[in-house]
């Protein structure tokens, strides 16, 4: 049974089980199309094969049933070495670059593994559905597993990309003109998720739903007056900055970034291949010449290169408070660009979408701010000068969930077209280091007024 976004992202102990069946159904689907000898392969250490992720989902719930089902028994030892990801508190595990060096479990035995947890799991909730704590754990669980989902997207992408048969729909045609910054005024704002002064009865109640540890608390921070962008970069703009000589030019990048560009010898974004006609990329899609692609947003860019970019241009790129309160203030907080409801297809590009791609700017008008920025939520998480360290105030809710990454990365805001419509908010906080590439990263400029 299919419930609304409502239903699901309520408290509601009636729906934590069908809230479990369908996440847990949707990985599944996911994988579905791949064929036995894909699930096994890891094409780069930074991606892990598909068998691993199907697996590792599962060991995070039986996690859960150990901690917390009197008398459970442990699957395999096996098992929670291969699967465990990088939780030191739950022991040795395999070291991540080689998820791809072994063949066992095998599929069949990871699938097994799967269906045992999910069989433990509904009687276990069965029984403890009204239990506040385990109804938080499993929640989180299944905000990890859409985690995965996403992941699952970029490491196919990466192994198969326009190899994969991905179920993909149609890209909408109707699309506005979107050009210019829009203005916004400083000030004292509140960033992050929770509750805090000035918020309607309507906001309060909101803030009761899921949001993960490192968007809370809601604090207060100084805003200077800032202009931002109202489309994403494109890739008609990126190429412009290739044709300008950007990747032959140390002037534009930061020391760290120009390393990377020499050492790897990036000349354009990830997934872009040149041939004698020129740039092309490839998608889920096929092999595509950029210039078809032009309207769409640039994507598979890292840190180090939206920054070059922005230098090129002139701009900056904004911080995440400047990112947030773009995405979601006018004259009140929302918890949206659009408002306060939750994403649906005609408003963001997202997992629900099934383009398995980005969307051509201007394609979400109904998405866009009152501001008149489009796109802010979907299509590509948007690269923010801002480091991911704990807002004032932080309190950790798991441990080595969140709380151990706060070194070294930067934040990401805006999900992306493979992100699921019940797992993004305005407030989220995703983080990768300045070099990666392999997720579905663009960006937006900024600048100062
Ligand atoms: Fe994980």
């Amino acid at each position: 049974m299919a419930l609304s976004a409502r239903e699901l992202t309520q408290n509601k102990s009636s729906s934590i089980i069908d809230f479990y069946k369908n996440v847990r159904a949707r990985t599944m689907e996911i994988v579905a199309p791949l064929e036995i000898e894909d699930y096994v392969i890891q094409t780069a250490e930074f991606m892990s094969p598909p068998r691993w992720h199907i697996g590792h989902t599962s060991w995070f719930f039986e996690t859960v049933l150990q901690a917390h089902k009197p008398g459970f028994r442990v699957y395999s030892d096996d098992f929670l070495f291969y699967f465990n990801s990088y939780y030191e508190g739950f022991g040795a595990r395999i070291e991540r670059p080689k998820r791809g060096t072994k063949s066992r479990p095998t599929v069949r035995e990871t699938v097994a593994y799967r269906n045992h947890i999910d069989e433990e799991m509904l009687k276990f909730l069965d029984s403890r559905q009204d239990d506040d704590q385990v109804r938080s754990l499993v929640r989180l669980g299944l905000e990890h597993e859409m985690q995965h989902q996403e992941l699952l997207v970029y490491d196919i992408k990466h192994l198969l990309c326009d190899q994969f048969d991905a179920p993909v729909k149609p890209m909408p045609t109707r699309t506005v003109k979107v050009e210019g910054m829009a203005e916004i005024e400083g000030g004292l704002f509140w960033l992050g998720f929770g509750p805090h002064e000035g918020e309607s009865a309507n906001k309060l109640a909101h803030s009761k739903e899921f949001a993960f540890d490192n968007e809370k608390p809601a604090h207060q921070v100084f805003l200077q007056d800032f202009a931002i962008d109202k489309a994403l970069v494109t890739n008609g703009d990126y190429l412009e900055f290739i044709r300008d000589g950007g990747y032959e030019n140390f002037r534009w990048w930061f020391s760290e970034g120009w390393e990377v560009v020499n050492r790897d010898h990036w000349r354009a974004p990830l997934y872009w291949e040149s041939n004698e006609g020129g740039w092309m990329v490839r998608e889920f899609s096929g092999l595509h010449p950029v210039t078809e692609k032009l309207q769409e947003p640039v994507s598979h860019v890292s840190y180090f290169e939206a920054s070059a970019f922005a230098k090129w241009k002139g701009k900056r790129l904004p911080t995440e408070a400047e990112w947030e309160k773009a995405a979601c203030y006018s004259e009140h907080t929302q918890d949206f660009p659009w408002g306060d409801e939750r994403p649906d297809i005609a408003k963001a590009n997202l997992f629900e979408n099934s383009y398995w791609s980005v969307a051509p700017i201007g394609s979400f008008p109904e998405g866009s701010t009152p501001s008149g920025c489009h796109q802010m939520i979907g299509d590509v998480w948007e690269w923010t000068t801002s480091d991911y360290v704990p807002y004032p105030g932080f309190k950790s809710e798991f441990d080595e969930y969140n709380d151990k990454w706060f070194v070294n990365q930067k934040v990401l805001r805006g999900g992306s077209y493979a992100t699921p419509q019940l797992h993004i908010r305005s407030t989220y906080r995703n983080f990768f280091h300045a070099h990666e590439r392999w997720m579905t990263s663009g960006f937006r400029c900024a600048k100062d007024l």
